[in-house]
């Protein structure tokens, strides 16, 4: 497989590193990187999940200045870093969240940056046929952000994360993308994913380290056909 170009992050501390986590000390290490989660953190709406789910404000547009088209569907959109990214790149996005309290935070959070006229979010379970059908017919760019596991460091517990862990609602990716009417996919993937399976697919492929060499994640592009395509993990 072409190898996935290397980007690192600079350090992701602040001088508020100190400050004590309200969500306990599991968090902690999330809560002292939160201005670069949201530059806007202060004001945003963060839940704990968010503060270990979301991607960084600066990584979440390197990503979507990558989008070759007008219009992305955001699956598993969160607290909307990724939908909010996309629309400060110019997409009109759909956000999808099964969570009615997240998508309250990234409504929210969508103001707060300017972007709530560009962004519709949905409470829903993406895999239902009711969502589906009511998707818009001409998506660009699909985003999957699905969860990694229950917890933090969930997957860590698996020696490898294969593309059938990362089911939704019992869906496979695969069959999920073949029901939506895209050109592109792109998936963000923890740092033990089996990158193997995309050894076929030539779309871009970019791991974040931290100075010290440590994969955070992957985000992998595909075109559609590509990612109905591969094989299991
Ligand atoms: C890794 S987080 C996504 C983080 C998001 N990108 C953000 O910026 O906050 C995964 C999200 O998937 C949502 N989710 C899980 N199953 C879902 C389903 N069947 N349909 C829609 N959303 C789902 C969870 O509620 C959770 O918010």
């Amino acid at each position: 497989m072409n190898a996935p170009t290397i980007r690192q992050f600079e350090p992701m501390t602040n001088k508020a590193e100190t400050d004590q986590c309200p969500y306990g000390p599991r968090y902690q290490v999330y809560w002292n990187m939160r201005y670069a989660l949201f530059s806007r953190f202060d004001e945003a709406k963060v839940d704990a999940a968010g503060l270990y789910t979301m991607v960084p404000e600066k990584y979440a547009l390197a990503m979507a200045r990558r989008a070759s088209g007008k219009r992305v569907l955001d699956i598993c959109s969160g607290i909307g870093s990724i939908s909010i990214a996309f629309a400060r790149c110019g997409q009109q996005v759909t956000g999808v969240e099964i969570d009615e309290n997240r998508v309250a935070m990234a409504r929210h959070n969508a103001r707060l940056y300017g972007v709530a006229d560009k962004i519709d979010f949905l409470v829903a379970d993406i895999t239902s046929d009711m969502t589906l059908e009511s998707l818009p017919a001409d998506i660009d760019s699909v985003f999957l952000d699905p969860p990694w596991g229950k917890e933090p460091g969930d997957y860590q517990r698996r020696p490898v994360t294969r593309l059938q862990h990362l089911e939704l609602a019992g869906m496979d990716l695969r069959t999920l993308v073949e029901k939506i009417d895209c050109h592109e996919v792109f998936i963000r993937l923890p740092p033990n994913f089996n990158l193997d399976i995309f050894r076929n697919v030539t779309g871009d492929k970019v791991a974040f380290t931290t100075k010290a060499g440590q994969t955070h994640w992957f985000f992998v592009r595909t075109t559609k056909q590509q990612f109905v395509d591969l094989p299991d993990g």
